[in-house]
């Protein structure tokens, strides 16, 4: 058989990840691909003393595109730039692509699938979200004959990785950071993971899979987990929560609402237990009910793994892969109009009447309390938190009521607000 011939473009973690599974595997992954997967050149702007397997060094990404002995191209370079020009280059060439790019998917991906499309060829992304969990081929193969109701996961292993370490070691977060850093979780800009722009374009990407919704990275909403302190994830835990941070994306009658945020989930749920640099995503269908997809969702192997998970589908012959591109729901929800359950923390002077003032600004806005505390004794100037858990309520209105508790004189300092969902679809 005639070996499938792949360029990669870049020679970062997941690059090398590549070449290492390619030597480790090389032969297994020959047989499921009926063809040896061979390197027939490396480019990036610079050098590395790594093996590349026989193939090519250049400096010359673009050049990947034209040499006549590379039938499909990896870019695994990362971020806009030369990464989406090498894309878009080598699919209105009509060569495969094969991708980890969820940031060009999110921005651009709209315009890369119909050019795929139009030049009959396929743009594999299976690596662009939740690493190494086969998240995109479940989505588009495994479930197809569901109706998605509803996704939620943990889509970011930077901020997994800084979150239980904070949990469970009391680690501070710029230590948590560096350390994934070091592992090499974190995107070239780290601000991306714990800003939660990453989790919002893998989002984007699972959501036009589930839903049909366009690319647009912009229709997510977007809050990342810089501001979380050790107190609120004590708090969580004495109120029988983890925090953790979710993409959540949920058909409505009135159309999608994607979201990334830090969330409060029950302990007992089984994301909760999801710790370090794994991923899980659960998957609600029509048909199936709760799935649940859980597995490295970042670092070099991993993310390799399925890397060339779709360059086995090329080699096989499957020329369109996961993604029509067509947009089948176009709707998208404000968050103004999202419905979600809350954790207050309210600091307030600690004296008698206090909380049924709370209780009456939260009932005037129609918020239901599912749970309160006040556990901590007076610290200083008799102050005092009290926490809350409230029902579902419309982001509006619970603005509008942790404004009024701002104002009330008792409040004596900046209200808490966090988001709860009991992952119950
Ligand atoms: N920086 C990403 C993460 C890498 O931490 O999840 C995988 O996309």
């Amino acid at each position: 058989m005639q070996p499938l011939r792949i360029g990669i473009a870049g020679l970062g973690t997941v690059a090398q990840g590549v070449l290492d599974l390619l030597k480790d595997n090389g032969e297994l992954i020959a047989q499921r691909a009926g063809r040896p997967i061979q390197v027939a050149a490396v480019a990036s702007r610079t050098a590395k003393d790594v093996d590349l397997l026989g193939g090519a060094f250049s400096n010359d990404v673009l050049g990947l595109v034209s040499r006549n002995d590379v039938d499909v191209v990896l870019e695994l370079i990362g971020g806009e730039g030369i990464a989406l020009e090498l894309v878009e280059a080598s699919l209105a060439a009509g060569r495969p692509v094969v991708t980890a790019n969820k940031a060009i998917l999110a921005g651009y991906g709209q315009r890369l699938f119909a050019a795929a499309h139009a030049n009959n060829t396929a743009l594999g992304i299976e690596a662009s979200v939740a690493g190494g969990i086969p998240i995109i081929g479940s989505l588009s193969s495994g479930l197809a004959a569901n109706e998605i109701e509803s996704i939620a996961g943990i889509i970011n292993g930077t901020c997994n990785y800084i979150l239980t370490a904070m949990a469970s070691e009391g680690a501070a977060f710029d230590d948590a950071l560096a350390n994934a850093q070091a592992l090499g979780y974190a995107e070239a800009d780290p601000t991306f993971d714990v800003g939660g722009i990453d989790a919002a374009h893998k989002l984007t990407i699972l959501s036009a899979l589930a839903f049909g919704t366009p690319l647009d990275k912009e229709a997510v909403h977007i809050e990342g987990i810089e501001d979380i302190t050790l107190q609120d994830i004590k708090d969580a835990e004495a109120l029988g929560y983890t925090i953790k941070h979710l993409g959540i994306a949920r058909r409505t009658d009135k159309g999608i609402e994607a979201r990334v945020h830090p969330t409060l989930v029950p302990q007992d749920v089984l994301i909760a237990n999801v710790n370090g640099v794994m991923n899980a995503v659960a998957v609600w269908g029509n048909a199936t009910g709760n799935t649940l997809y859980y597995g490295p969702g970042a670092g070099g192997a991993a993310t390799a793994s399925a890397v060339l998970a779709d360059v086995v589908a090329i080699a096989r012959g499957q020329s369109h892969l996961e993604f029509d591109g067509v947009v089948r729901e176009d709707r998208w929800v404000p968050i103004q109009d999202v419905v979600s359950a809350a954790y207050l923390r309210i600091p307030v002077v600690d004296e008698p009447g206090v909380f049924a003032r709370i209780a009456t600004i939260l009932g005037d806005h129609g918020i239901s309390i599912e749970g309160a505390i006040q556990r901590e004794r007076a610290i200083q100037n008799r102050q005092v938190p009290i926490s809350v858990v409230t029902q579902p309520v419309l982001e509006a209105d619970m603005l509008d009521a942790v404004r009024a508790l701002g104002e009330l004189p008792v409040v004596v300092g900046p209200v808490r607000r966090l988001r709860v969902d009991h992952l119950d679809g």
